[in-house]
């Protein structure tokens, strides 16, 4: 696995929620010029030792297909490069919430990556409603699986696929513009 991106790393967050069973997933991405800021909060079962999971052999997921478990190790390390953090919040059948800050201008911090191609990976989950709050330069956009499948209904055409993926490129775009 290669975490190369910041866009990476949300994508794995995100992900662990939805592995986890979570049902509604909410990510709010806040950047400036210096900062990447991002938190994924989730109403899955939550951990019981949140230390536990810095540990890069720790993973609840099937041995067979998986001995250890890098994503949150690698958050760690990654935002611990450029002066940043991860912190997590976890109670047991509640929920988690993982917030991680990335300095930008830190020689060591990755490159932002392609964030609308993760938010199209993960709107097209059709189990899972996700929230997605995406800030830069306090100008910010939201999209919503509820508000899609109000729209689109499933997505579950190539014309729908192309319409969510022009949709979010376009909001993006909108900001890179500003
Ligand atoms: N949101 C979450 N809710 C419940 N458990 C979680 C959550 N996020 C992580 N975990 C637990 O922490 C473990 C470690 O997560 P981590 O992302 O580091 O590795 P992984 O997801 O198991 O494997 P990898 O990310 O390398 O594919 C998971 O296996 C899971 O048990
Ligand atoms: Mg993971």
């Amino acid at each position: 696995m290669g975490l190369l991106t910041l866009a990476d790393h949300v994508h794995d967050i995100a992900e662990n929620a939805v592995k986890a069973g979570a049902k509604n997933v909410k990510l709010i991405i806040n950047e400036t010029e210096d900062f990447f800021l991002f938190s994924v909060e989730d109403d899955g079962p939550g951990i019981k030792n949140v230390e536990d999971v810095f540990d890069p052999f720790y993973t609840t997921r099937s041995k067979k297909i998986r001995k250890v478990g890098l994503g949150l190790p690698f958050l760690k390390q990654a935002t611990e490069a450029t002066g940043g953090f991860v912190k997590i919040e976890s109670e047991i059948g509640k929920g988690t919430k993982v917030t991680a800050k990335f300095f930008k201008k830190h020689i060591d911090c990755q490159p932002v990556g392609d964030l609308a191609s993760v938010f199209f990976s993960l709107l097209m989950n059709q189990n899972v409603n996700f929230k997605i709050i995406r800030c830069r330069n306090d100008d910010c956009y939201s999209i919503e699986s509820d508000i899609i499948k109000k729209y689109l209904g499933n997505i579950d055409s190539s014309s729908k696929l192309k319409i969510l993926k022009d949709i979010i490129n376009e909001m993006e775009k909108n900001l890179e513009e500003e």
